[in-house]
C-alpha cells in the first residue's frame, strides 16, 4: 500500500515559471519603478539621462534606501577602479554599461542578487535628474507534495514550500483548477523567508496541484500528484486472493502427500 504513495511522489514536477518585469514609470519621474528578480539571478536596473547625451566626463550615483552606497561613477572612474566607499555588500558585484554612457545610459546590472538586495535604490546626475526603482529579490522553491495516508474522511495530502520569499500564498487544486478546501496552513518565518504547510483531503482519484504564488514578483510554481482512491480496496481483494490461493496450493501440497505415503504403505502390504 505504501508503494503507491512513493511511487506518485516521484511523478515528474512540473514548474511553471513566469518571472517577469512589472512596473510603471510616471511623468514626473519619482514614482519608484518596480522591478522583481529571482534570487541567485542578475538584474538591471535602469537609468538613463532624459537627454541623452554623453556621460561619460560626467558622475551619477546609485544608492540603496538612502544610505548604501552601491555605485559612484566619476569621469571615468568608478567602484571597480579606483574610487572607494562602496558598501561591502556590493563589492565585486556591480557594473555600469561602458559601452552605453555615450547614450546617456546610466543603467547598472547587480550580479548574483541576495535578498538582502531588495529595496530602494536611487540614480542620481547632481543637480540634474534622480530616478527611483524598488528592487524585489525572492525565492521561489518548488513545492513539495506528499500523501500521508487514509484517513475516515480519505487520503490526506500534505503540500510543503520551504525558504520563500516574499512569503507565497499556497493552495491545493483538483485537475479543474478549483481551490479545495484545507486547513489552515502552518507558516513560520526565519530571516525574511517562510515555510508553509497545508494539508488538505480528497475522496476522489484524480490528479492534484499544490500551487505557490509570490503576486509580488509575478511568480508562480507548482506541483503535480496523482493520488488514486480506489487503491485501498484494490489491494485488500490482491491480499485476499493471494491467501485464498496460498491456502487452496498448501491443501493440493498435503493431500497429495498423505495420498502417496497411502500408496507406498499399500505396495508395502503385498
Ligand atoms: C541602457 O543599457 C542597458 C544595458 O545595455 C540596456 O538594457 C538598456 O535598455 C539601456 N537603456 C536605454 C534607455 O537605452
Ligand atoms: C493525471 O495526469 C496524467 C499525466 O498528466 C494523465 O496521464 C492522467 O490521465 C491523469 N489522470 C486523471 C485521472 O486525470
Amino acid at each position: 500500500m505504501e508503494l503507491r504513495s512513493t511511487a506518485m511522489e516521484l511523478l515528474p514536477l512540473v514548474c511553471l515559471c513566469l518571472l517577469t518585469w512589472s512596473g510603471t514609470t510616471f511623468a514626473d519621474g519619482n514614482e519608484p519603478k518596480i522591478i522583481s528578480v529571482s534570487e541567485g539571478h542578475d538584474v538591471t536596473l535602469p537609468c538613463s539621462l532624459s537627454s541623452r547625451e554623453n556621460i561619460q566626463g560626467k558622475r551619477f550615483d546609485w544608492k540603496k534606501d538612502g544610505q548604501q552606497d552601491v555605485f559612484l561613477y566619476e569621469s571615468g572612474d568608478h567602484y571597480n577602479k579606483q574610487l572607494s566607499g562602496q558598501d561591502p555588500q556590493f563589492r565585486g558585484r556591480v557594473s555600469h554599461f561602458e559601452d552605453e554612457l555615450k547614450n546617456g545610459n546610466a543603467s547598472i546590472i547587480i550580479r548574483h542578487t541576495k535578498l538582502t538586495d531588495s529595496g530602494n535604490y536611487i540614480c542620481d546626475f547632481p543637480g540634474r535628474q534622480t530616478s527611483h526603482i524598488q528592487l524585489v529579490v525572492g525565492a521561489a522553491p518548488e513545492p513539495y507534495i506528499r500523501i500521508l495516508g487514509e484517513t475516515k474522511d480519505g487520503e490526506l495530502l500534505q503540500c510543503v514550500v520551504r525558504g520563500a520569499s516574499p512569503k507565497p500564498k499556497v493552495e491545493w487544486k483538483d485537475s479543474s483548477g478549483n481551490i479545495l478546501p484545507a486547513k489552515d496552513p502552518q507558516v513560520s518565518e526565519r530571516g525574511g523567508r517562510y515555510d508553509i504547510t497545508l494539508q488538505t483531503t480528497v475522496t476522489e482519484t484524480g490528479n492534484y496541484t499544490c500551487v505557490s504564488t509570490q503576486e509580488e514578483i509575478n511568480h508562480q510554481i507548482y506541483a503535480e500528484t496523482f493520488v488514486s482512491i480506489n487503491g485501498g480496496i484494490f489491494n485488500t481483494v490482491t491480499i485476499a486472493c493471494v491467501i485464498v490461493i496460498g491456502v487452496l496450493f498448501l491443501l493440493v501440497v498435503v493431500l497429495a502427500v498423505i495420498l502417496c505415503r497411502r500408496n507406498n504403505r499399500q505396495r508395502g502390504r503385498y
